[in-house]
């Protein structure tokens, strides 16, 4: 299968440094100037494939698109064949044969965008495979923290939630570790990664407080619990009493640490109100912001052969 690196984003683990550190770098010339953007591309045309919800992902590839001058088709998955009964491969096929530059795909099964980027002319980026990977979070959650730190080298960035199910927590493991942070995984059992799943400069830990201790950063990650359908559900009241974090834990940090999160929030489950609400310490609206620069980057560098 010929699937070379520098025409599709499929995860974090198989990207090159070379190519993870041009992203950031694009992302950053975008942030700064984000009207250098317009009519970069016109009349190519990007799809959106979502077979699982999205807000912020789904609006922020539109958007991201829409201001380097594409057209922009979103297939809604609610009203396509697919309800007919067309398999992925078949679905993917088609759209190939209308003509797309870049197909955009969300899938509730891991590695599906792997699995169908030989079926594309253009380039695939995988905008979360199920429990696999969600590179451009992890891209967009890298830019973040390097525009508030200055770098990520040598920050202790701790990781909270439900990692064991979580793309965003596995991407950003892959990217964060490799840009040099020391990374904390906070969790209880259950959550915490299988025993094969440990890169280097990982620890884990159950207690909040030990995890949290001097952090620079404080990534929480909602429990993803369409993924654990079918297994014991996990005692809310107890979780919240042990893993929200409220400004109490955040304390524990280090004084001018900042918080991170992926969204959707369950607000008073892995986060509280005045923690996400906190303008001084909350950086998840500028994620959000920064989402639309990173994928601004990707498009770019991909549509242009860049990468
Ligand atoms: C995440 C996802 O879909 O993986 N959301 C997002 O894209 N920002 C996180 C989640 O659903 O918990």
């Amino acid at each position: 299968m010929t699937n070379p690196l520098n025409k599709h984003l499929l995860d974090i683990a198989s990207l090159p440094d070379k190519y993870l550190e041009a992203i950031l770098q694009r992302t950053a010339f975008f942030a700064a100037e984000p009207r250098e953007g317009i009519q970069r591309h016109q009349g190519r045309c990007i799809v959106n494939l979502f077979y699982e919800n999205s807000t912020r992902t789904r609006v922020s590839f539109e958007l991201a698109a829409k201001r380097l001058g594409a057209d922009v088709i979103n297939v809604d998955i609610a009203a396509s064949s697919v309800k007919k009964g067309e398999t992925l491969s078949d679905t993917v096929r088609t759209i190939n044969a209308l003509g797309v530059d870049a197909l955009i795909l969300r899938h509730a099964q891991s590695r599906a965008p792997h699995e169908i980027a030989s079926l594309v002319d253009g380039s695939v980026i995988n905008a979360g495979d199920g429990i696999n990977e969600h590179p451009t979070q992890a891209l967009l959650d890298a830019f973040t923290i390097q525009q508030r730190k200055g770098g990520i080298a040598g920050l202790t960035i701790a990781i909270c939630g439900d990692i064991r199910h979580s793309r965003v927590a596995h991407s950003n493991i892959h990217c964060l570790s490799r840009l040099g942070a020391k990374i904390r995984l906070i969790a209880p059992q259950r959550f915490l990664p299988t025993e094969d799943y440990q890169p280097a400069n990982v620890t884990c830990h159950t207690d909040m407080a030990e995890g949290l201790a001097g952090a620079d950063v404080v990534m929480m990650l909602r429990i993803q619990f369409e993924r654990i359908e079918g297994e014991p559900q996990p005692d809310i009241a107890q979780y919240r009493a042990d893993y929200c974090l409220d400004q109490r834990l955040l304390k524990l940090a280090n004084p001018d640490a900042f918080v991170m999160h992926p969204g959707p929030m369950n607000r008073m489950v892995e986060i509280a109100d005045t923690v996400a609400d906190d303008a001084q310490k909350s950086a998840i609206l500028a994620q959000v912001k920064n989402g639309v620069f990173a994928r601004m980057a990707v498009l770019d560098l991909l549509l242009t052969r860049s990468l």
